[in-house]
């Protein structure tokens, strides 16, 4: 095992990611965590992250006590990068200098040193002649190194960039290994795991799939009955695939339709689940009950709340409905919960984020009553999104099924502005929404964007259509490219394939008469409006 511990940085999911893209696993935990959690995980390597902080700063995270006595111990590897490395020169008796080098962006390092006797570097990355660009992002810089140590490569500004202390087996980079910018970080990971550490690349989709079966078998005895929740998303799909090929149909699985799903959504998901994964699940046609309760509500963190409510009461209803007919309670319940969502990250200080911010209430996250005494399978708890659509891939979940936009809980409740209930507006934002969409299939984009999906604004404008002046509604198109959803770019369309969407809007949708681009990235915009 490889154990991430996080002190902040916005690329600590991302080592996790590209150690396990080395078919390793590797696990993320605060970088304060105490000692005993990281001593029970029993890492081999632990790869100390980057994080906003100067060592120096009043309240700058820290590995706990005993740390560096137990990697020594126990002959752990060790690596820091960025933070994580002036964190070890300052811990083991170095220096590290406040801001006298800052170094951000793309730099050229020189490495002077090769692996000899486990060296982080490869032999042939050794030259004047060899330099190699990575991605710095630091204030503060190395100025003594602690006894045992050297620089292995410099920038060419002369800035330290990597040092090692082989005897000691600890390492420091200055710069992200794990982004793409530095064009030999993955070999150098590849290289540092493999051959200086001698881990093993026995991570496997399938055998975490067999893995997880066996653990759903122990845990759920052979009389006992699981419910789930099917969103139509690729998450609760794979969880719920997952356990039917555990337990077949002691499973029970409810998919809601809450009148809030795009164009015809609930026949095409529904296809799926009964025709090629033979899920057994109930359609509820709840439409009527949430969109009552959304009437003349305005204020998004009310419409998620009560739709989220809704939501429970309809669950907790199907649960009874089948402890009735079962003559017993079903006792646990399948939540699609990632990695991500577990992940004790380390907050910068000053944020006022404890371990995790809430922007925007996801009801789908945790949100179902304590009182209905499930216990919880989440097989898919210890996965990235990349990672459960291969594991989807081995289900044999059609491969259109997995890679479909993430769509919230909340549906076109969040991308109708406003009160939802308001004229047509659901009917035209589908009808836009599918134009939309279906082009960037029909244009082979879909797969290249993260999630595209329209806009409606509770505004009218004035245009003119057929010598006619109109009143209509203002709609706007989202397109964006993220890792993770949780920074996102807006996806740049050539103006041909944006003149024909706009056109084909227009002339088929009735009540629109003005559509928009959102080119706003996250941050400062969020990727839903509401
Ligand atoms: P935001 O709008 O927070 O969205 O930038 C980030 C990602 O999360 C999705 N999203 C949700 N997903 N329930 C969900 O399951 C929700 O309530 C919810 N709100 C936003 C959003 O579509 C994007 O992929």
């Amino acid at each position: 095992l490889v154990l991430i511990l996080d002190f902040g940085s916005q690329y600590t999911h991302l080592i996790t990611r590209r150690i396990r893209q080395l078919s390793v696993l590797s696990l993320c935990v605060s970088g304060t965590s105490p000692l005993k959690s990281i001593a029970d995980l029993n890492p081999a390597v632990v790869i100390l992250s980057g994080g906003p902080h100067s060592v120096h700063a009043d309240g700058a995270p820290s590995f706990p006590e005993g740390f560096l006595d137990f990697v020594r111990d126990r002959g752990v590897f060790v690596l820091g990068i960025c933070y994580g490395m002036q964190l070890l020169v300052q811990k083991l008796g170095g220096a590290v200098g406040i801001g006298e080098r800052q170094e951000y962006g793309k730099m050229e390092i020189r490495v002077s040193k090769g692996d000899g006797e486990g060296g982080i570097f490869r032999e042939d990355m050794v030259g004047e002649d060899k330099g190699q660009v990575v991605w710095m992002s630091h204030g503060d810089e190395v100025v003594t190194l602690p006894e045992g140590f050297e620089v292995v490569a410099r920038s060419v500004q002369g800035g330290v960039a990597a040092i090692e202390d082989r005897r000691r087996r600890v390492y420091g980079l200055q710069y992200h290994p794990e982004v793409t910018h530095s064009t030999q970080g993955m070999e150098t990971l590849r290289h540092f795991l493999f051959d200086v550490c001698g881990v093993a690349a026995d991570w496997k989709m399938q055998d975490v799939l067999e893995e997880e079966i066996k653990v759903i078998n122990r845990m759920v005895a052979p009389d006992e009955h699981v419910i789930c929740a099917l969103s139509g998303g690729v998450d609760s799909t794979v969880a719920a695939t997952l356990v039917h090929k555990a337990i077949g149909d002691r499973l029970h699985c409810v998919f809601v339709d809450n009148g809030l799903l795009r164009y015809k959504e609930r026949e095409r998901v529904m296809a799926t689940f009964q025709s090629d994964l033979h899920l057994p699940v109930t359609c509820v046609d709840a439409s009527d009950r949430f969109i009552s309760k959304l009437k003349g509500v305005k204020d998004p963190e009310d419409k998620r709340k009560i739709i989220g409510k809704e939501f429970i009461y309809i669950f907790d209803d199907f649960a009874l409905e089948l402890e009735k007919k079962l003559g017993k309670r079903p006792t646990f319940l399948v939540q699609g919960t990632l990695y991500p969502d577990v992940i004790e990250s380390c907050p910068p200080p000053g944020s006022g984020r404890t371990h995790s911010h809430t922007i925007k209430s996801h009801h789908n996250v945790g949100g179902l009553p304590k009182d209905m005494k499930l216990k919880l399978i989440e097989p898919l708890k210890l996965l990235f999104k990349d990672e459960v659509r291969k594991l989807g891939g081995i289900l044999n979940v059609p491969e259109s099924f997995l890679k479909r936009h993430p769509f919230p809980g909340p549906g076109l409740a969040v991308r109708v502005l406003g009160d939802v209930t308001e004229g047509n507006a659901l009917d035209i934002l589908r009808q836009v929404d599918e134009i939309f969409v279906q082009s960037i299939k029909d244009a082979g984009l879909y797969d290249k964007i993260w999630q595209a999906f329209a806009v409606f604004l509770p505004v009218q404008s004035v245009g003119v259509q057929g010598d006619q002046r109109t009143h209509s509604h203002v709609v706007v198109l989202r397109a964006i490219t993220s890792e993770d959803g949780m920074t996102a770019d807006w996806y740049y369309f050539d103006h041909k394939f944006l003149v024909e969407v706009v056109g084909k809007i227009c002339n088929n949708v009735r009540g629109v008469n003005r559509v928009c681009q959102d080119i706003t990235s996250k941050p400062p915009a969020t990727v839903e409006w509401e």
